[in-house]
């Protein structure tokens, strides 16, 4: 599908995101482990989060959906039971890793892949630390899906992660569940801390301090209610975009403000913009707020170190951003940009460029000469999501018409993306 973005003279409304995809999946998996019926309210309606209820329903787990509730049957921590198929998570790395985790201190054999995408993206950090752990696990060149694992006698590890990454954390910290004695992840850096939170939230054993999480295994997880805060990845588009479209003014609803996540509100208060924020309020561990953001003139920056762990997925749409500021804006120690759903350096460069926009790429991120007159043109999703809201944001600022192919891909993390970019077109 190809979704044609042309400039506009402002932006200005109300949006209400979808739930939030880290917290979503981690809701579906750990109330799957819970004794009895939980309720999630606000989950995310989005294709990765649908291939992670199809995998559990797979392991024999009943799932509900209608309207905004979800109605999960959990059945305790080894309730799971044998799929009769290869599991399928498509295109979302956290369906993989974590479930990974979980099949890990299953007492069955169970295979897991995805799409073409997920086959290519490396899957050694997670089997590393699962076998030390005692699983036995097998991938394509021992690194990539398909997986095949099968419990051994799991054991707790202490394992001090190179690179920071949620997924990889989150893996571990589920097989810890069913391994015998304590299971230590320590970050160089903290990556995002939803699996800590409802953990903790649904009664597990764990503590977590700085960049050290330490989980005690074979908790009883109760069942709960839990709401979704809306998606902050998804209203970092929007917030982008009332940035750089003049004139504009806009609400995001109850968006997720959990500290590892808000990368993004401190990137645009380094270039200039302080956004405003109303409602504060905490649910099931989670903070919420509404973001109001009106466009503001933005001055070249640089990002690097602990701050990547908190806009890992933001990257791309803060390269739009960096065209429309004044100065450059430099972006490094990003290398894991490189193994997402595409090489998000590389897609970013190259469209950016085919915009006629002067970028430069770096091993590990990007240089962003700033206040550049983009041209619209046609521009390759990649089949990489971000990429596809990223570029429709830069064709609102963009001089003629900017044509994303491969826009449903949009669809991944956020199915109303376009028809709610449309609301806001004043
Ligand atoms: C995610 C963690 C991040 C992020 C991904 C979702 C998660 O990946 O890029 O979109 O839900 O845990 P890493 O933690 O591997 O960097």
């Amino acid at each position: 599908m190809k979704k044609v973005i042309v400039p506009v003279r402002k932006l200005a409304g109300e949006i209400e995101l979808p739930g939030d995809k880290s917290i979503s999946h981690r809701a579906l998996m750990l109330t799957s482990l819970a004794d009895g019926e939980s309720e999630i309210y606000n989950l995310s309606a989005c294709q990765d989060v649908k291939s992670t209820a199809q995998c559990l329903r797979e392991l024999g787990i009943k799932i509900e959906m209608a309207n905004n509730r979800c109605v999960v049957q959990g059945k305790g921590l080894v309730g799971l039971n044998q799929p009769d198929k290869v599991l399928d998570a498509g295109n979302s790395g956290t369906t993989m890793r974590l479930l990974s985790g979980i099949l890990a201190g299953q007492e069955f054999p169970s295979c897991i892949t995805g799409d073409e995408s997920l086959r290519r993206r490396p899957m050694r950090r997670i089997i590393e630390p699962l076998r030390a752990m005692g699983a036995v696990i097998s991938g394509r060149n021992d690194n990539f899906a398909p997986l095949c694992i099968e419990k051994g006698a799991l054991k707790g590890i202490e394992h001090k992660l190179k690179i920071a990454s949620a997924q990889v954390k989150s893996s571990i910290l589920l097989a810890g569940l069913f391994a015998e004695g304590e299971t230590i992840v320590d970050e160089p850096a903290l990556s995002r801390d939803h699996t800590e939170r409802m953990l903790d939230f649904l009664g597990a054993e764990i503590v977590a301090k700085k960049r050290r999480v330490v989980v005690k295994s074979f908790p009883r997880l109760r069942a709960k209610k839990i709401i979704v805060p809306g998606d902050i990845s998804s209203a970092a588009f929007f917030l982008a975009a009332a940035a750089i479209v003049p004139d504009s003014e806009i609400r995001l609803k109850n968006v997720g403000m959990n500290p590892s996540r808000t990368g993004i509100l401190d990137v645009l208060k380094m270039m200039g913009k302080n956004v405003r924020i109303e409602n504060f309020k905490i649910t099931n561990n989670e903070e919420m707020a509404d973001l109001i953001m009106t466009s503001h003139k933005l001055k070249g920056v640089e990002i690097g170190g602990a701050l990547i762990p908190r806009v890992i997925d933001e990257i791309p749409i803060i390269a739009i951003l960096a065209t429309q500021a004044e100065g450059e804006t430099v972006i490094r120690d990003a290398v894991e940009l490189r193994v997402k759903e595409t090489d998000r350096i590389r897609s970013v460069v190259e469209n950016l460029k085919k915009m006629g926009a002067q970028v430069q790429e770096l091993p590990d991120g990007l240089v962003i000469q700033g206040s550049q007159k983009l041209k619209g043109t046609k521009i390759d999703s990649f089949g990489d999501h971000r990429i596809a809201m990223s570029f429709a944001v830069a064709g609102l600022v963009a001089e003629g018409e900017t044509e994303i192919l491969g826009a449903e891909c949009a669809d991944i993390s956020h199915p109303s993306f376009f028809v709610q970019l449309e609301k806001i077109y004043a």
